[in-house]
C-alpha cells in the first residue's frame, strides 16, 4: 500500500467511528473540502462522497474520468445526479445516512429523500473536527505553501514605497507566488495603505501609497490544496505618533498570544490575552475581529480564536494570530503569523520580517 493510500484508509476509519459515535452508518458528504479530504480528489467542488461502513465511493462527472482515476484514493462513478443518487440508494437499503447540514441546499436534501430508503439525518462538522490535526505531510504542504509567501513578499519589499499603487503590488506578489511554484494565492490579495488601513479586508485599490502612511499586506499561497495566510504592516518613511502607537500594541498583542500557544490552552483565553494587551492601550475596542483561525484545506476553518470559541489549543493545529486595530480617518495595523501547534508550544512557520519601531 503507498504511502498515500495509507493516509486515506486512517482518514476513512476515522470518519466511520465519528460516524458511529454520532449514532449514523453513513454520511452523503458535499462540502467540497472534506470530499477531497477522504478521496485525494482535486477537484471536489464538481463532486461529492458516500462514505459507507465497508466501502466508499466518489461521484463525479464526465469532465474528470481521467483525473478522477488518477487520484483518488476510493471507487469513482462518473455521472451526474439524479444517477449518483440511484447508485447510491440500494447501498443504503437499511443504513442510518447522515448528510452535511451546512453544506446541502435545500434542494439538493429534497433530491436525497426523493432517492433514498431512509431519511438522511442531518450532523455538522464530522469531517471538519478530523481535520482540525494536521498530518505531518499535511503541516508539510501547509509550511511549503507559507515558504513561498515569504520568498514572494521578500522580493515585493523594495517594491513597497512612496508612488507604488496597491493593485500592482498586490498583481506582483500573487505572481511571485505562482513563478515561485504556489498554485494560486490563498485569497485575493489584501494591500490597504493610509485611511484605507481602517479597512480590515480593504481589498487592493488604485491609491497610491504616501509618505507617513501604514500599509498592510495581507498574503497567502496555495498548494496541493493547502494554504498560506500571513499579513504584515510596513511604515512608509516618518509616521505619527498614534500610528506607532497603534503599531507598537498590535504587535505587544500578537507577540503575548505567540507566546502563550500550547497544546491545552483554550482558545478563547487566547483571544482575551491579546485583547487586553490591546486594552493597555484603550485600543480594545478598535480590534473588531477574532484573533484567528485554523488553517488547512480552507483558509478559514477550525478551531476559531474568538471569545465564544469553546475549543482547546492541542498538537498538531495550525492556526492563525493576527490582532488588527482599525480606526477611521486614521488607518490600521494587523500582524498576522501562521503557527503549528507543537507538544512543546509551537512553531511559527510565518517568517517574513517585522516592522520594528
Ligand atoms: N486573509 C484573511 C485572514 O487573514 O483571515
Ligand atoms: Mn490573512
Ligand atoms: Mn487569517
Amino acid at each position: 500500500m503507498s504511502k498515500h493510500q495509507a493516509d486515506f484508509s486512517a482518514r476513512l476509519t476515522a470518519v466511520r467511528s465519528a460516524l458511529k459515535s454520532a449514532g449514523v452508518d453513513a454520511l452523503w458528504v458535499s462540502q467540497p473540502e472534506n470530499v477531497n479530504y477522504l478521496s485525494g480528489f482535486s477537484s471536489p467542488e464538481d463532486a461529492k462522497a458516500l462514505i459507507l461502513p465497508d466501502a466508499a465511493w466518489l461521484y463525479t462527472d464526465g469532465r474528470y474520468t481521467l483525473q478522477a482515476a488518477q487520484e483518488s484514493a476510493i471507487p469513482v462513478f462518473i455521472a451526474r445526479s439524479p444517477e449518483t443518487l440511484q447508485h447510491a440508494a440500494p447501498l443504503l437499503s437499511g443504513l442510518k445516512v447522515g448528510f452535511e447540514m451546512q453544506h446541502l441546499t435545500v434542494a439538493e436534501l429534497g433530491a436525497l429523500q426523493a432517492h433514498w430508503p431512509t431519511e438522511p439525518a442531518p450532523l455538522s462538522g464530522v469531517v471538519e473536527r478530523l481535520r482540525l490535526i494536521k498530518s505531518d505531510a499535511e503541516v508539510q504542504l501547509i509550511e511549503q505553501a507559507q515558504a513561498i509567501a515569504d520568498a514572494a513578499f521578500a522580493e515585493l519589499l523594495p517594491m513597497v514605497k512612496v508612488g507604488a499603487r496597491e493593485q500592482d503590488l498586490a498583481l506582483a506578489l500573487e505572481s511571485a507566488m505562482r513563478r515561485l511554484g504556489a498554485d494560486g494565492p490563498a485569497f485575493e490579495t489584501i494591500v490597504a495603505s493610509g485611511v484605507r488601513g481602517a479597512l480590515p479586508h480593504g481589498r487592493a485599490s488604485d491609491k497610491v501609497l504616501a509618505e507617513g502612511e501604514l500599509v498592510t499586506i495581507d498574503f497567502g499561497a496555495r498548494l496541493g490544496g493547502y494554504f498560506s495566510d500571513s499579513t504584515r504592516t510596513l511604515a512608509l518613511g516618518e509616521v505619527s505618533e498614534s500610528q506607532r502607537r497603534m503599531y507598537t500594541a498590535v504587535l505587544e498583542a500578537e507577540e503575548t498570544a505567540l507566546a502563550a500557544i500550547k497544546p491545552g490552552v483554550r482558545t478563547a483565553d487566547l483571544d482575551a490575552l491579546a485583547r487586553e494587551v490591546l486594552g493597555r492601550y484603550d485600543l480594545a475596542d478598535a480590534f473588531v475581529h477574532s484573533l484567528g483561525h485554523g488553517v488547512g484545506l480552507n483558509v478559514h476553518e477550525g478551531p476559531g480564536l474568538r471569545s465564544t470559541s469553546e475549543e482547546v489549543l492541542q498538537a498538531g493545529m495550525v492556526i492563525t494570530i493576527e490582532p488588527g486595530v482599525y480606526i477611521e480617518h486614521l488607518g490600521g495595523v494587523r500582524i498576522e503569523d501562521l503557527v503549528l501547534v507543537t507538544d512543546e508550544g509551537s512553531r511559527v512557520l510565518s517568517h517574513s520580517p517585522k516592522e520594528r519601531f
